[in-house]
């Protein structure tokens, strides 16, 4: 995404935040859809797919690289090239904001062989790309990007790629996906072992759209095993809601006096679940609803009512990857619960769309919040319910969770928050601000 002038954008005290919340489909499964769409043979139908800059920006790669994509109206329809299909780009494939658009394309095309540059914007450019070059480098591909492994970069696909056995260093959906996706245009069987378990859509869906895809539990972690060269059958998808979308409208109700919203469809996936399991550990009023499958996914509705009774947790270090993009909404519900809250065991959130401990701690500090932080862990000291001052302008680093985080805050503290620059929204949540203000909450818009 070329991402224009900043748009500063102030939240104040709001609410009560009442009604319902209906959030953009699931990032992650949008991301998904289209790449695997792209890669079967025939016509996949994707409805729910969350139209944000990120998913936006995948669907134009998938495009460069052959499939036929199309909006019927509410329908996202592609028609893909199967396993084996993709063509070499004519240009550069620039994936915006999007670590994971990167990151799954990259091991998708890394056993064809052609080479294709990538690039993204300034915080794209600045992520690791090793984590996933260096397993590719295992089924023949060469990469050769910027120093320590940063984009722009141009990997050389394998024209007569080997399978690979490779267990991830850190947990990473997004590398153990790589590896998957490259591992269809292998022979053999490819093997991802985890050493903690990682959100599982790549292989519900991979199995879903009919490939031969095995989990078990093994003393080294969890084993995946792909066998290469499936048929993909095509599908027709619905993606669930995002719960790391969810997690904005329930945070901020826990923190807004009188609040009570309704957050309907929200895809539970025990991997992703983990900041509702957290806010409830620390004595929120949150419950599920009409909790069902759909699709093979666990789903429920959430209420979350105003809970001024927050206590401050040791955050289970276990949990991390499964919630790992909350923790900075996390860390403002913090600050309104009473005690300290403990993160521990979460350096990967340094290597995020920002350094998010860091434009947390520092955004935070700057609002009157204590926060102490080191290299894989930060504590906050909670003030209580509506017990942030605010009154600070803050930097997102162009990333979106930290924007919509320092607003939710706004909702409820002293004195409005301002953050520099509400733009990265729009790359996995661009109702935003429209579906906040149907809640109750108040914005304004600031000039640049
Ligand atoms: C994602 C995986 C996570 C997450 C990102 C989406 C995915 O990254 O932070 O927003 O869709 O696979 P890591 O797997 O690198 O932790």
């Amino acid at each position: 995404m070329s991402h224009g002038p900043a748009t500063p954008l102030t939240a104040h005290a709001s609410g009560p935040l009442t009604g319902e919340a209906h959030v953009p489909g699931d990032k992650s499964i949008s991301h998904r859809s289209l790449i695997l769409g792209a890669m079967a043979v025939g016509e996949t139908r994707v409805t729910g797919l969350l139209e944000g800059q990120d998913v936006l920006d995948t669907g134009k790669a998938m495009q460069a690289f052959g499939a036929t994509i199309r909006q019927d109206g509410d329908t996202w329809v592609i028609n893909g090239v199967g396993v084996g299909g993709l063509m070499e780009p004519e240009d550069v494939i620039d994936c915006g904001n999007s670590g994971t658009g990167v990151r799954l394309l990259m091991g998708a095309a890394a056993t064809h062989g052609f080479a294709v540059t990538y690039t993204g914007d300034a915080s794209l450019r600045k992520r690791p790309m090793a984590r996933v070059t260096d397993p590719l480098a295992l089924f023949g591909a060469v990469a050769h990007g910027r120093s320590k492994g940063r984009l722009p970069m141009t990997i050389v696909g394998a024209a007569d790629p080997v399978p690979a056995r490779y267990a991830t260093p850190v947990a990473s959906a997004q590398i153990k996906s790589a590896v998957l996706l490259a591992g269809l245009n292998a022979p053999g069987e490819t093997v991802v072992i985890e050493r903690e378990a990682t959100r599982d859509h790549s292989e519900r869906m991979l199995r879903g759209f009919g490939a031969e895809i095995e989990t078990r539990d093994t003393s080294e972690g969890r084993e995946i095993t792909l066998v290469g060269h499936p048929e993909l059958k095509p599908q027709v998808i619905a993606v669930p809601r995002d719960p790391s979308s969810a997690a904005f409208p329930v945070c901020a109700a826990l923190i807004t006096p009188g609040s009570d919203v309704l957050v309907p469809n929200i895809g539970l996936n025990p991997t992703r679940a983990g900041l509702f399991e957290t806010l409830r550990d620390m004595g929120a009023d949150l419950t599920y609803e009409n909790a069902r499958e759909e699709g093979g996914e666990p789903v429920a509705d959430l209420r979350a009512r105003f809970s001024p009774d927050m206590r401050g947790i040791e955050v289970p270090p276990a949990r991390a990857a499964s919630m790992i993009d909350e923790y900075p909404v996390l860390s403002v519900v913090a600050a309104n619960a009473t005690g300290t809250t403990i993160m521990r065991g979460v350096a990967e959130l340094r290597v995020k769309e920002c350094d998010r401990i860091d434009a947390m701690a520092t955004g935070l500090r700057a609002c009157g919040v204590t926060v102490r932080d080191g290299d894989d862990w930060w504590e906050v000291d909670g003030r209580g319910p509506g017990g942030i001052e605010g009154g600070a302008t803050v930097a997102v680093h162009l990333d979106h969770r930290i924007a919509m985080s320092f607003l939710c805050a706004g909702f409820a503290a002293k004195r409005a928050i301002t953050v520099d620059d509400a733009g990265p929204i729009a790359t996995s949540f661009p109702i935003f601000r429209p579906l906040m203000e149907d809640l109750g909450a108040e914005f304004r818009a600031e000039d640049a």
